[in-house]
Formats: C-alpha cells, structure tokens, sequence
C-alpha cells in the first residue's frame, strides 16, 4: 500500500505528453483473442489495469511481452481456460472478453465483472446483445458460462449508448456471419479506436463515432500492429492540475475535439484555454468562477472528469452544480475533499453536488476510494495550504502512469511512499493532518 505526499501551493507549468488511453487499451486487450498469431500493441498505458487484462488473456492461452512499451500477445494457442473470480473482479472490462473468445474457440467460462465502486453498472445489455447474435450465458455460481451453435448476425438496439456494451458487441459480431447493427450505439473515442483496430485485423465495420455500426462479418481475423490512442482523462486531470493551482500546463499528443466539454467549462469558468491540432494548453492567473455541469453520454461531458473538477470547483468564486447522469453513486471524493476545508452538499440521492467555492482548501490526510476519486484529491492537494497525505494510491495507478512524475515535471512537491516507511512518515502529519 503506497501513499503520495504532497505540498499544496506551487503553481504548476510545463507540457507533458500523456500515455496511451486506458479504455482504449482496455477494450483492444479483449478484440487481440480474436486473431491467431501475435498483435503487436505500440504506446501502452503502464497502470494496473492493464496488467491485470493482459494476466487474464494469458489465464486462456494467450502469452503476452512487454518490449519498450509495446505489447506483443501472441494468441496462436488459445482454450477454455480457468478465471478465478478473485482477479476478474478487480476490472470490469474483464467481462468483455466473452464474446471474442466465444468467437474464438466457441466455449467460454467468465466471472462476472467487477471495477471502480461507482454505481450497480449492470451488463443487461451486453447479454442482451450476445444472446441476439446466439450466445447462450447462464451465470453459475457467479461466473458466465457461454456456449454456441455458431454466431449470427443480428440488428441490435442499445436502450443507452453504453461504451462497454458497443465495444462488446462490436468486438464479438466481426465474426458472425452475415450483417449485424447496432443502433443508439456509444460515441466515445474509444469505441472508434476499437473499430479501427478490428479494421486493421480485417474486420469489416462501417459507422463507428456515429450512433448507428454496422459490421459484416468475416470469417477470421489476422494480427495486426496498432498504436494505443492517447488517455483523453489522464490529458483532462493535467489540465485540470494547471488550472487548479493557477499555473499553464500544455497537454501533448490529444485531439481538443475530445476534451470539448471540459475546455467549454474552463473557457466559460474563466481559464485561458489555447488549442492545436494535437494539444491544449490551459493557464488561470487568477480564482474561477463557479460552473453549472452535467454529465452525459460522449460527446457531452464526460463523467470521468466529474470528480477532478469537482475538485477544481472546490476553490472557484460562488456555487457550482454537478449532475451526474451516468452513474448513480460517484461521489466517492466529496467526503474526502470536504475534509480538506470544501463545501460540497448531495443532493437528488448522491446524484447532484452543491459546490459553494471556499478560498482555500487545507491539507489533510485523505483516502482514494475509487480512480477518479482518487484524481481529484490529488488535484486538491495540489491546490490546498500545507501538506497533505493520499491514501489507497493503487486505485489512483489503476489509470494514471507514474502519476508523481508527471506531475513533479510540473512544479509540484509530490512524493510516493512506500509501505514500509509509511507507518513514520503517517505519524509526522497524523494530530495536525
Ligand atoms: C466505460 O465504462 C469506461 N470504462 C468508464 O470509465 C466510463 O465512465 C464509461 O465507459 C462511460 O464513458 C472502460 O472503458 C473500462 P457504460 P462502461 O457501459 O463501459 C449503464 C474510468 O474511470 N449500463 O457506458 O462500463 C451503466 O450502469 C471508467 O476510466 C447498463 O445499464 O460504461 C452506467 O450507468 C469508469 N447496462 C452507464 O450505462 C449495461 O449493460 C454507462 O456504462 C451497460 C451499462
């Protein structure tokens, strides 16, 4: 168990260059089981999330290397292996890989999923859309048991754009044969980078960033070599860093379409935002103001972010309001943030939080209870007077590489300890935490 102390008050400046998008590695960990042979996967994101996926394929036959950043999975000999429920549950994306490798090899034993304690985050409409292309599931004693007489083509509609349930889908009726649909599906950047890789596998998939896919299924896939796409969350939290502490961080390597709604709020909050064709820049001489946000399904904004700017709220002039629409309890950082001297009130059973914008924030001893829960009490660290100490780092490496040396390039006074000295170094802040 590691801690990260930090040193509130530096303003933070530089540029960064974030790593490869989590989610989209995510989901490509689960489409690489559908071709034989060895995918080379270029600009993977260093954080657990990804080890734990590539540690589930290898529970099925894959075998996987990392070499300098890049993944190599080589998925010749694949089979029906053995998933302790244990380490399914620690991902949810865990539960995606269903579909391929029933594609795959026709049987498929999985654990139902698990992943950030954010909402119940039902998977009704994956199963709903594996059994219209013929998957039969029954869950036994807590794991999905899948079998087929043979994938077929199927016109599926989503009751709501769920990026997981697209991507699933998606990833499972490459090969189905004939035609499949899927209607109302999800927009986010991720699902289109998942397309784009089955494509590079010789997939067949039209219309992916719209909200009608469809694909026609082939008969197999070929390993391919891809590039991870840059993590548009972990470039929102950097930006996010430079406004908070009023500094000017510069963020490498995205594309600004992809962080539209947090740049239209910081515009509107009173950041300077500056964008090009693959960077943002952001930079706040003086306090912002308070912001109405709700949260929706890509492109509105996106309900990763909520937290972190919840954070940058904390300290901005008058009472903002966050709505959460996509889960139904992500508000695993209010407490925390309000021990740091915040003002945040529920509202609307967990879904609505009233921000009435405090000068400061004062360090404290907090702890993580999920990711971007995580993030924002780091962003909030960052920002409040004197020091304070981040518990249950691992949530935060779960999504954020090596998240102190980005931010120590940055300006900040950040720290990770170990577990072994953190009992010494928790006595030193405990009374005045
Ligand atoms: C993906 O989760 C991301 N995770 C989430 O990021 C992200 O918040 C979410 O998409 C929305 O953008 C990964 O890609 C690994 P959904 P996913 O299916 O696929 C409901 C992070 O912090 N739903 O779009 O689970 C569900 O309950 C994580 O990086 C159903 O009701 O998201 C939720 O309310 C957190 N039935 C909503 O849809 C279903 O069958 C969004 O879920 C599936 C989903």
């Amino acid at each position: 168990m590691n801690i990260l102390r930090i040193q509130g008050g530096q303003s933070l400046v530089g540029e960064l260059e974030v790593p490869g998008s989590k989610n989209a590695a995510l989901a490509i960990l689960s489409a690489v089981v559908l071709a034989e042979g060895t995918t080379v996967l270029h600009n993977m994101p260093d954080i657990t999330d990804v080890q734990i996926k590539a540690s589930l394929i290898e529970r099925f036959g894959a075998q996987c290397t990392l070499r300098e950043g890049s993944l190599y999975i080589d998925c010749s000999h694949l089979y029906n292996g053995e998933c302790d429920q244990e380490t399914a549950r620690l991902i949810r994306t865990s539960f995606y890989l269903l579909g391929p490798l029933l594609a795959r090899i026709g049987r498929v034993t999985l654990p139902a999923p698990g992943g950030c304690k954010i909402g119940a985050r039902p998977v009704d409409l994956h199963l709903k859309g594996l059994a219209s292309l013929g998957a039969k599931i029954d869950l036994v004693h807590g794991n999905y048991v899948a079998t087929t007489d043979g994938l077929k083509g199927a016109d599926i509609y989503l009751d709501m754009p769920s990026a997981g349930a697209t991507q699933h889908l998606m990833s499972t009726a490459v090969l189905a044969k004939g035609m499949t649909t899927i209607d109302n599906a999800a927009f986010e950047p991720e699902v289109t980078a998942l397309a784009d890789f089955l494509n590079r596998m010789g997939a067949r998939i039209e219309g992916a960033g719209t909200s009608k896919i469809t694909i026609r299924g082939v008969e197999s896939l070929e390993p391919c070599q891809f590039r991870i796409p840059h993590d548009r969350v972990q470039a929102g939290t950097y930006l996010l860093a430079g406004a908070i502490t009023r500094g000017d961080v510069t963020v490498h390597g995205v594309f600004p379409e992809h962080q539209a709604g947090l740049i239209s709020k910081l515009k509107e909050a009173g950041a300077l935002v500056s964008e090009g064709p693959d960077w943002v820049r952001v930079a706040a001489n003086n306090r912002l103001k308070a912001v109405r946000i709700k949260t929706m399904p890509y492109p509105g904004f996106p309900t990763d972010m909520q937290q972190p700017v919840a954070a940058l709220l904390t300290v901005s002039d008058g009472t903002s309001v966050i709505e959460e629409t996509i889960y139904e309890s992500r508000t695993g950082h209010v407490p925390e943030l309000n021990r740091m001297g915040a003002k945040i009130r529920l509202e609307g059973g967990g879904r609505t939080a009233l921000i009435t914008g405090v000068e400061k924030l004062k360090g404290a001893v907090v702890e993580a209870s999920d990711l971007r829960a995580g993030a924002a009490l780091v962003l909030a660290a960052l920002a409040a007077e004197g020091e304070s100490v981040i518990k249950n780092v691992h949530f935060i490496d779960r999504g954020y590489e090596r998240i102190e040396s980005s931010l120590m390039n940055l300006g900040a006074r950040i720290e990770r300890v170990a577990s072994a000295d953190m009992e010494s170094s928790m006595l030193q802040t405990e009374p005045g935490g």
